[in-house]
């Protein structure tokens, strides 16, 4: 089952306002207004506000402005303008004005949606915001969403691989559509989180696909044109096989001068119609893309190529480091996926390009719902890095369970992975080390709630959330994005929406986690339903090396360095120690580490048999609270607030939710129950 799948030929109309529904931005049209300066980005303010009473800048309650566009800091009842980084964004109060200041049209923008959202946050928690300056700026200088959209409807992939929201937003009947009025909407609610940059296609990237680099150039700039507007810059993943696909040259040797000469070309030309292009993303040796290893070449030698190319003007390539042996023999016990991206890249620290950022998903498997960080992210030093994020929910729920995913993500960010820096501070770069990035998977489509679940609305806003300001908390972006999204809602319907939504999501993450893989091992998804609901042995024998090895005795893969594959070794103290030993491995990852017996006790003083019963059988239970925390808001259902169209939606999901926790629980249960022969202490129901 599956909601509104989306009619892959015309996006649903009207699409879901999301964050930004008229009652949020409303609040800023009953003050008199000036916009100072010029630029698309000052004009989609003026957008905004076309209804407001103008004044002049001396009169106006509201000014926002570029600071160049200021005659004098006195015109605005200031003695100065305050000092902002480039990018960045100044809120001043006072004497009952406010002026939202950037030095670009973009950056004032930005301000004037932190503005919106300082006002939906401050009705959720009835804060008062004092006189004074506020300047914000992104931690992450590039804050990248990626779509794994194609343009043609793949066999067995769909339009959007992993997608879960309905068909592409870019693309229909083979083509970039016409009406990118959709698009157009995205690349606001994107300006409004601060995401500055978007790569519009997939990166498996097929034959119809790679020729949007060459053929489709015109139709590449009508979708930049969109998001130009909004300050955000179009990226495209191209297939390292190009110069051979599309140029028809013999090979695609990244040292042959004319594979060389091949790329310089092709970026020259992408420049020539979208002359703010990005850069390129590149998926290569991975699950069959092709890449430098066909000519035994490294792929700092792949990257830079590329980099060479775009280097004149003024591109990026980010280089994703996801490279392993996906024919891998279940029997073969000396290779570890978990290794393989270390393995590969951290040689190479020092030798990528300065405008390579290697791209580093999370963790070192594959998204899933709990596993370590990449320790990738602690060993490049002398290498940009990016750390990629799931927004789209392959592995948490695809998009029909509750799931709330700034939980995890904050986490991460906030993981003092080299003993000393955070993950965000990592990737954000300092004086020695050059910037990276941080970058989402996106999870919207064609579907009228953008996310399929509306709750995962709340994901990217998040997502642009975190990029942003990694310090905030998830339950202070969610007050945002309630207070944004229910901004129609009284003042008393508000309250209750606010603790209802909180119920539901604050513990959604751990929740999913506890009725699906156990303790760190992952995977044990369906392989027919494409990684939905529970398999817990389609994976153990295939050639994608995920395996939790659970047999009569125990379960979870050795990786001491002692004992197993040494891959806790690839991390910087203190985490190889408290990795390699089981008894200080954190629970969460202990079967991700460490091959243990049913009896071994958790540092929570339960059994590994017994935790994985108990916890799968509470978490569903807590379903009753989940659906419960709905329910209260019946009598909103018709207003405003609540329309029936999303609570319809919400009550399917939460269903589907449900039906789908049990098999989990169910299946997970029963399968530890038969391998292990140890009964549930609790005595629930084991099938
Ligand atoms: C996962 C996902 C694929 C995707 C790949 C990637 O394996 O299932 O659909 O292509 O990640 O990130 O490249």
């Amino acid at each position: 089952m599956s909601p509104d799948p989306g009619d892959f030929s015309t996006p649903a109309t009207p699409p879901h306002p999301a964050w930004l529904p008229d009652a949020a931005v409303a609040p800023f049209r009953l003050d008199t207004v000036c916009v100072l300066g010029a630029g698309a980005a000052l004009d989609a303010v003026r957008d905004e506000l076309t209804d407001a009473p103008s004044a002049d800048a001396a009169e106006a309650r509201l000014v926002i402005a570029r600071t160049d566009a200021v005659a004098a800091p006195s015109a605005l009842g200031l003695p100065a303008l305050p000092d902002i980084p480039d990018d960045g964004h100044a809120i001043v109060r006072a004497a009952g004005r406010v002026a939202v200041l950037g030095a670009t049209d973009v950056a004032a923008l930005r301000g004037f949606y932190a503005l919106v959202r300082e006002h939906a946050a401050d009705r959720a928690t009835g804060r008062v915001r004092p006189e004074g300056t506020v300047i914000s700026a992104p931690s992450a200088p590039l804050r990248m969403l990626d779509h794994w959209d194609n343009v043609e409807v793949h066999p067995w992939m769909g339009q959007v691989e992993r997608g879960y929201a309905g068909g592409s937003i870019f693309y229909a009947e083979g083509r970039v559509r016409s009406d990118l009025s959709r698009v157009r909407a995205y690349a606001r609610l994107l300006a409004s989180i601060g995401v500055d940059a978007v790569c519009v296609n997939n990166v498996n990237v097929h034959a119809r696909e790679a020729r949007l680099l060459t053929d489709d150039l015109g139709e590449v700039a009508r979708i930049a044109a969109q998001f130009r507007a909004y300050g955000i810059r179009t990226f495209l993943s191209v297939s390292f096989g190009s110069p051979m696909t599309l140029g028809g040259l013999a090979t695609g040797d990244p040292l042959d001068p004319a594979v060389a000469d091949w790329w310089v070309d092709a970026a020259a030309g992408v420049y020539a119609a979208v002359p703010d292009f990005g850069g390129f993303l590149v998926k290569a040796d991975s699950e069959g893309q092709p890449g430098p290893f066909a000519y035994g070449r490294t792929h700092a030698d792949g990257a830079n190529v590329l980099a060479a190319a775009l280097r004149p003007h003024g591109g990026i390539v980010l280089w994703r480091a996801f490279v392993y042996d996906h024919e891998q023999d279940w029997r073969d016990r000396s290779t570890d996926r978990a290794r393989a991206a270390y393995d590969h890249f951290v040689p190479l620290d020092g030798q990528f390009a300065d405008n390579v950022i290697v791209q580093v998903k999370h963790g070192p498997i594959d998204f899933q719902v709990r596993e370590p960080l990449s320790p990738v992210l602690a060993a490049m030093p002398r290498t940009r890095l990016a750390i990629e994020l799931q927004v789209t929910q392959e592995y948490t729920g695809q998009q029909r369970h509750v799931c709330y995913l700034a939980s995890a993500w904050s986490e991460y960010l906030g993981f003092r992975l080299d003993g000393e820096r955070t993950v965000a501070e990592i990737v954000t770069g300092d004086e020695q080390n050059s910037p990276g990035a941080v970058v989402g998977v996106s999870n919207v489509g064609t579907d009228r709630f953008w996310t399929g679940h509306p709750l995962a609305q709340a994901n990217l806003y998040a997502f642009g959330r975190l990029a942003w300001d990694p310090t905030l908390t998830p339950t202070a972006v969610l007050d945002e994005w309630i207070g944004l999204t229910f901004a129609a809602a009284s003042d008393d319907a508000f309250r209750r929406i606010r603790v209802a939504l909180h119920a539901m999501m604050d513990g959604s993450w751990l929740r999913y986690e506890s009725y699906t893989a156990p303790l760190g091992v992952g995977f044990m998804v369906s392989a027919e339903q494409r990684h939905y609901g529970p398999g817990v042995d389609a994976y153990e024998y295939s050639k994608w090396g995920t395996y939790h090895f659970a047999d009569r005795d125990g379960v979870g893969v050795d990786r001491s360095v002692a004992t197993g594959t040494g891959y806790a070794g690839q991390y910087p103290s203190p985490w190889r120690e408290r990795y390699e030993s089981v008894d200080t491995c954190p629970d969460e990852l202990l079967l991700f580490f460490h091959h243990v017996p049913y009896g071994h006790v958790l540092h929570a003083g339960k059994t590994v048999i017994q935790h994985i019963y108990d916890s799968r059988h509470d978490a569903v239970e807590e379903l009753d609270a989940v659906e419960a925390a709905w329910e209260s808001l019946a009598d909103l259902v018709g207003t405003a607030a609540v329309p029936a169209a999303l609570d319809a939606r919400m009550r399917e999901l939460l269903c589907e939710q449900r039906r789908s926790a049990i098999e989990w629980r169910d299946q997970v249960r029963s399968y530890f129950f038969r391998k292990s022969g140890v009964p549930d202490l609790a005595g629930h129901t084991i099938y």
